[in-house]
């Protein structure tokens, strides 16, 4: 006679969070950076996972809360190839904005040794929800090192990975430990690693539904799902699905189908993220209302330029003259005169003095140009700022330092009304070795 007991279910830790029911923003290096984070969670991610950051890479980080935004920054020093004659420009490896991400965030580590993850996983347990261990990347840069989805060929290295940060990370900080896998090309032996992993203590699991050769391109397989939230399932451990999920309503019916409990998206969202809008909540925008609150975003996160750029890169449709436009920008004043989103032009001045861009604008020689453009924006705000007051961000929990005055306005414009539907940082020697996980 079947039991009528449900299966016992690991412990959610008090400050971690429940994979079950969610639909997710899947760890992306490059294009998981904070402003696609919280753009994702703005348009209805229930979590969002940062993107790929390398324990060797974190150690050595120093934390600190910047004074005009409240995002927790976590920054290096380089080391300069030992010259001293170049100037040491601090860098910043990962950006928290707990206002947004506060139970939200998970830190995705990359790493081939347990020591070295529980050192880097230390750094941020106190900020975010849980730490996932990504068993999953096949790009040489991380399998030769033991790391990513080499991490599936050594599975007793994994489940000590797993072991020592549940033991040294998720009880103590009480967040979660989770992993990322790819399937492999037999199910049976998906399902002798997968029943050895759910046993480490982990409360989640994310099957990436491609072997590790397959190509992004090629159709994801499901013919093991079923088998693998079943393993999931019988251990207490939370299982989300990966794989060509490309909406928020195809997610939710993807799970109901073959009884996993979250669904992560990744290209889909990286090209326009409200698809974490379901139809009933209007569905897919149009892509320049994104790329506006993109912007915004961006801007109000102090991203790295070039990042911002890579972004904006794949979200404005290659066709369009914009494209070529907020291509040409070197500058986020210059991006949004271009793409005439006149209200963010006078923060996005003050940013780019914070990056030290200004030099590169090809307006700055017209001042009268940039000028003008800026008056504009600003009597159009006071307008709109007498209209209605609105503020998009949520009440920000961190502690705010208030030396150097706040570049966040207190007003942030309503978006333009919806229309039809279409469609860390890493140091850069790091970001050019560390190949798109794809
Ligand atoms: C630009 C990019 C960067 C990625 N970086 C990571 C990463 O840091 N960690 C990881 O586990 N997977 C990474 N992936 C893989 C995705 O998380 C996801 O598993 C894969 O794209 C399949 O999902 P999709 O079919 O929704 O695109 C990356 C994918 C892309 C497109």
């Amino acid at each position: 006679m079947a039991s009528l007991t449900s299966p016992p279910r690991v412990p959610i830790p008090a400050n971690g969070v429940d994979y079950r029911g969610k639909i997710v923003l899947a760890p992306m290096v490059r294009s998981g950076e904070l402003p696609s984070r919280i753009l994702a969670l703005k348009y209805g991610a229930d979590l969002v996972w940062g993107p790929e950051t390398v324990d060797r890479a974190m150690i050595g980080t120093a934390r600190r809360v910047n004074p005009r935004n409240g995002t927790i920054e976590f920054t290096r020093c380089p080391s300069n190839g030992g010259r001293r004659d170049k100037p040491f420009e601090e860098s910043i490896l990962y950006r928290i904005d707990p206002a947004w991400e506060k139970k939200k965030l998970i830190f995705q580590i990359g790493t081939a040794s347990p020591e070295l993850a529980v050192e880097a996983a230390k750094l941020v347990a106190g900020d975010v929800a849980g730490i996932d261990v990504n068993s999953g990347c096949p790009k040489p840069f991380s399998t030769h090192a033991g790391m990513g989805a080499a991490l599936l060929r050594t599975p007793d290295k994994l489940c000590a990975i797993l072991e020592a940060l549940v033991r040294d990370v998720g009880i103590p900080y009480q967040i979660g430990i989770s992993v990322k896998i790819r399937i492999l090309s037999n199910a049976e032996q998906t399902e002798q690693l997968v029943s050895r992993l759910v046993k480490t203590g982990i409360t989640g699991l994310t099957v990436h539904c491609r072997t590790t050769p397959m190509r992004p391109r090629e159709k994801a397989i499901r013919d093991q799902l079923r088998m693998v939230a079943s393993v999931c399932r019988n251990a207490g451990v939370a299982c989300i699905m990966n794989g060509d999920v490309t909406s928020r309503d195809e997610g939710l019916a993807l799970m109901e189908e073959y009884g996993v409990d979250g669904a992560m998206i990744a290209t889909a969202a990286e090209s326009n993220s409200s698809c974490f809008r379901s139809q009933e909540d209007g569905g897919l925008l149009p892509w320049r209302e994104v790329v506006y609150e993109y912007l915004r975003s961006a801007i109000d996160s102090e991203n790295r330029f070039g990042n911002t750029k890579y972004l904006l890169n794949i979200m404005i449709p290659g066709k369009d003259k914009e494209f070529k436009d907020a291509k040409n920008a070197k500058t986020y004043f210059d991006c949004c005169h271009l793409l005439k989103f006149d209200d963010l032009m006078p923060k996005a001045l003050q940013v780019d003095e914070i990056l030290k861009l200004s030099d590169k604008s090809i307006f700055k020689d017209s001042s009268d140009a940039r000028s003008k453009a800026v008056q504009n924006a600003l009597e159009n705000n006071e307008t709109a700022r007498a209209a209605s007051g609105v503020t998009a961000r949520p009440k920000s929990s961190s502690p705010v330092v208030t030396a150097g005055g706040p570049i966040r306005a207190n007003f942030i414009p309503i978006p333009t009304a919806k229309t039809d539907h279409v469609d860390a940082p890493v140091p850069e020697e790091t970001l050019q070795k560390q190949e798109l996980a794809v």
